[in-house]
């Protein structure tokens, strides 16, 4: 028989992401900095607060919208950390942020609507658009130091365009947007008809001061904010996240995620509240201090990088070698058993950089770039 698939699945690419990781097994000393995973557990609050909830049996098809008294907590972490207010119905808890992103661009794309990704771009954003027959169009932040230009967004924007994603601090390249960028979105904004998915995955691993989009309250109804607890609360496989915008989107939103995943579990649910109010300055300490010292090691032995504010990368600039960036990688991880990302799987803009995750320990953050910096530089 001849399995006839849907040919829009048939065309979406395994990420590269993956892809690459996937090679790393090659051998067993590999020191690996590829995926953005905390490496910590989950804090014992937040695990204790799962197992009070299986206790209660609070194990029933939960609510597709996601609990109230969650859907307090996360108004109450809002109104704290951004000073936004949201209301009950203009929140939607997900399957991550990825469930999250999913149910954003589920609740406003029609079929040939375009959506502005910028480049070098997180890497889940193309397949989701093209998911919902929408098409990415791209604009490289590449020439302006990864920060946006309001000339190549207008360029880009046409009658079909329905939102942009932005991704602030960044993956790859942990930049933050400056007030520039965040003046140029408001400016687009105030002058076409369109939404602005604002994917805050890492606002919690921010090094440096930093402002963030959705706390300026004016542009609330064209901001969808798109949250969660993965990252700053070492939750990566709990699997839980929110969705934040006008409640029409999120009554749009509710209906992916009714049919998509039928809820979150409420043990989760219950266990995110705990998260939501959980001490993790240690993590961001660590974090920073990782940071900090591959920073050092790139400076001292003169290899250009982009400097990371936030969250738990760095782009490192392997143009010296000569090498693409897939390339490089491989050799690296053959000849130096050091896994990175290659900087094309972000963008072909992005060919000449790959991207270490700072996520890893400290010594194997020291050792790996030690290791990857005497490969680009011809040591043995
Ligand atoms: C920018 C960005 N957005 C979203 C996600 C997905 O996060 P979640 O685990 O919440 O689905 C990631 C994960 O790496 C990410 O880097």
């Amino acid at each position: 028989m001849r399995i006839k698939l849907n040919h829009n699945l048939e065309q979406l690419e395994i990420s590269g992401i993956r892809l690459f990781n996937s090679q790393t097994t090659a051998y067993d000393d590999v020191i690996k900095l590829t995926i953005g995973e905390p490496k910590f557990a989950t804090p014992e609050p937040i695990k204790d607060a799962l197992k009070a909830s299986l206790d209660k049996n609070r194990t029933f098809y939960p609510s597709f919208a996601g609990s109230d008294t969650l859907k307090k907590e996360i108004i109450a972490y809002e109104k704290r950390i951004n000073q936004v207010d949201y209301a009950m119905d203009e929140i939607l808890i997900t399957q991550g942020a990825t469930g999250a992103i999913f149910a954003a661009l589920g609740s406003i794309l029609n079929p040939g609507d375009e959506v502005i990704l910028f480049q070098p771009t997180y890497v889940a954003y193309q397949p989701a658009v093209e998911f919902y027959h929408g098409k990415p169009v791209f604009v490289d932040t590449t020439p302006n130091q990864f920060q946006l230009d309001y000339e190549a967004i207008k360029k880009a924007i046409t009658p079909k365009t329905k939102a942009m994603i932005v991704n602030s601090p960044n993956n790859p390249t942990g930049v933050i947007y400056n007030e520039d960028s965040l003046n140029i979105i408001k400016r687009v904004l105030d002058e076409h008809d369109l939404f602005v998915i604002s994917d805050d995955v890492y606002a919690q691993l921010v090094y440096d001061n930093a402002t963030f989009l959705n706390q300026d309250s004016d542009y609330k109804d064209k901001i969808i904010l798109t949250q969660s607890l993965s990252k700053p609360y070492a939750m990566t496989g709990w699997r839980i996240g929110y969705l934040c915008a006008h409640k029409d989107i999120i009554k749009s939103a509710h209906k992916v995620q009714q049919y998509a995943a039928a809820g979150i579990p409420l043990f989760i649910q219950d266990a995110a509240e705990v998260a939501l109010n959980t001490n993790v300055d240690s993590m961001k300490v660590f974090y920073k201090q990782n940071r900090d010292d591959v920073v050092k090691l790139l400076q001292e032995h003169h290899v250009p990088f982009v400097y990371p504010q936030g969250a738990f990368y760095i782009f490192i600039n392997i143009s010296a070698k000569g090498l693409d960036s897939w390339t490089f990688a491989t050799q690296l991880l053959h000849e130096k058993h050091v896994a990175v990302i290659p900087g094309v799987v972000f963008s072909q803009h992005s060919d000449h950089y790959i991207r270490i995750s700072l996520a890893a320990s400290n010594q194997e953050c020291i050792e790996g770039v030690t290791r990857l910096i005497h490969f680009l530089q011809g040591q043995a």
